[in-house]
Order: structure tokens, then sequence, then C-alpha cells
């Protein structure tokens, strides 16, 4: 086994798949994913993300069988506990079906104009409620281009991420999503990903020491697929994925048998 870490597969469904839909393809993937999970491979969990409504019917399925290493999360929430903010989740809501929660995806950023300031305040209101903030980070084309790709980084980590409550701090887990990469079919060489993976967990030790940079579990996203995810849990600084496209298909299935190979290595 390469490293203590448990490695992560989140699938991101992003806004695909109404309660019907979404209740079809559970069953379709959960008896597999279950051997897969559980057996010979208990370092590994796998996250599914449904959208906001069809959280309920994918919980309800993953209760009835009780699967350990399988987990919900929602694609985003709202930092306040309750009130007026029509069309927004709550953490406590949140709280009643999952357990993970991605935060500041660069669609939010993009089309809901959410900032690293926003994303402090979800991150914080996830810990608070016992909830694994998925906090996604990541540069777009232009940027990457310019060789900025670190001082993106950086300013995303620093904004998003300072004064993180102590007892907390090995609970984070960090999404690398170059957004040049996001559903282009065109995805990072594992050498960028373990790289700015490296540079993100070297980031978080200046900020919070070594002890918790060690805990920090790091996914790399963009245009996984199960014919490249063993190529990027090969580096000693990605623990895993944030799957897109490649999580709505039962091939799912195939891409988390191949990254349980690989996190054995
Ligand atoms: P794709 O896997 O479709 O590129 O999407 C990645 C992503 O945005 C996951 O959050």
């Amino acid at each position: 086994m390469k490293h203590a870490r448990t490695t992560i597969i989140a699938g991101n469904w992003k806004m695909n798949y109404g309660p019907k839909r979404a209740a079809q393809f559970t069953m379709e993937i959960l008896p597999q994913l279950n051997q897969l999970t559980h057996h010979d491979h208990n370092n590994l969990l796998c996250i599914l993300c449904p959208p906001t409504i069809s959280l309920e019917t994918v919980h309800q399925l993953l209760q009835m069988s009780h699967y350990p290493h399988i987990e919900l999360g929602a694609q985003n929430m709202y930092f306040e506990e309750q009130g007026a903010f029509t069309g927004e989740i709550s953490p406590l809501m949140v709280h009643e079906l999952c357990r993970n929660v991605i935060l500041g995806h660069s669609e939010r950023r993009m089309y809901f104009g959410e900032t690293d300031e926003m994303v402090h305040k979800k991150t914080l209101a996830a810990f608070k409620h016992a909830i694994r903030p998925i906090v996604c980070i990541g540069e777009n084309l232009a940027q990457y281009e310019a060789g900025q790709t670190e001082q993106v980084i950086r300013a995303q980590v620093q904004g998003a991420l300072s004064q993180l409550p102590e007892e907390h701090l090995g609970e984070l887990v960090i999404a690398y999503e170059p957004i040049w990469a996001i559903g282009t079919g065109k995805a990072a060489t594992p050498d960028i990903a373990g790289n700015v993976s490296s540079f993100i967990r070297h980031l978080y030790g200046e900020m919070y020491g070594r002890e918790a940079a060690t805990a920090l579990h790091i996914l790399y996203g963009g245009s996984v697929t199960a014919a490249n995810i063993s190529s990027f849990i090969g580096h000693p600084d990605v623990d895993g994925a944030l799957v897109g496209g490649a999580s709505l298909k039962p091939d799912f299935v195939e891409l988390v048998h191949q990254a349980a190979e690989a996190a054995l290595l």
C-alpha cells in the first residue's frame, strides 16, 4: 500500500439524474461497488454526489443495505443554518443525509459567483456540522498557459482555507480540478496533477504543520476515466479523484475497480 491515507473516489453527478433515474442508476452500480469497496479494498471510500433533489432517494438505497464504504455527498450548501435564503440548503439539512459536501466547484465559482470567502464560510459550516468538505480549486486555461498555476492555487488555498479549526484539519479534502481539464476529455498529465498536489500539500503544511499536511486528502479532477485513473493514483500525493462525466455511466464501477487496484500497489 502506498500510504496510510484512504483512497477516495467521488462521483459528481452535477445537474444529472433526478430521483427516478438516480434510483435506477444507483441500484445498477451499488452491488458491484460494494464488493469492490468492502472486501479486499478496505482502504477505499466511494462518495456519490447526486443533485440535491435526488439525495434522499440515493440515501435510502444506501441505508437499506448498509454499505459502509459508500457514502453520500451534496454538491453545494449554504453556510447559514436556516432562514430566508430561497433555493439554498443548509448544513443542518445536508447533515441529515450526507457525510460529505463538495464546495467551491469551479462551475459554482463561474456561473454562480462563489468566492473564496464564501467557500471559507461554507468549509467552516461543514466542519461545525460534521460534514466532510471537498473543496475544489484549480486554474483556468489562460492562467495555466501563463504559468500562473501555483500563484492561483496559493491564492485559493489561502483565501478559502485559512484559519480552519485545529481539530478538523485532518478531515479536509481538497480537489485539484484544473478548469481546462473539466469535461474536455483532456485530462492533466499525471505529472501535472501530481506536482500540483505536492504543491498543495506543501502549502497546507506551511499553514498548519506537517501532521495536518500528511492527513490531508488531495483528489485530482478533470476528465478522469477508468482508463487513466491508475496513473493519477500512482502519484504519492494524489489520494483519489473527483469524477464528473465518467461517474454517470455503469463504467464508473470499472473506474473504482482500477482505483482500488492502483491504491494497493
Ligand atoms: P469531468 O470528469 O466530466 O471532466 O468533470 C470533472 C469535475 O468537474 C468533477 O467535479
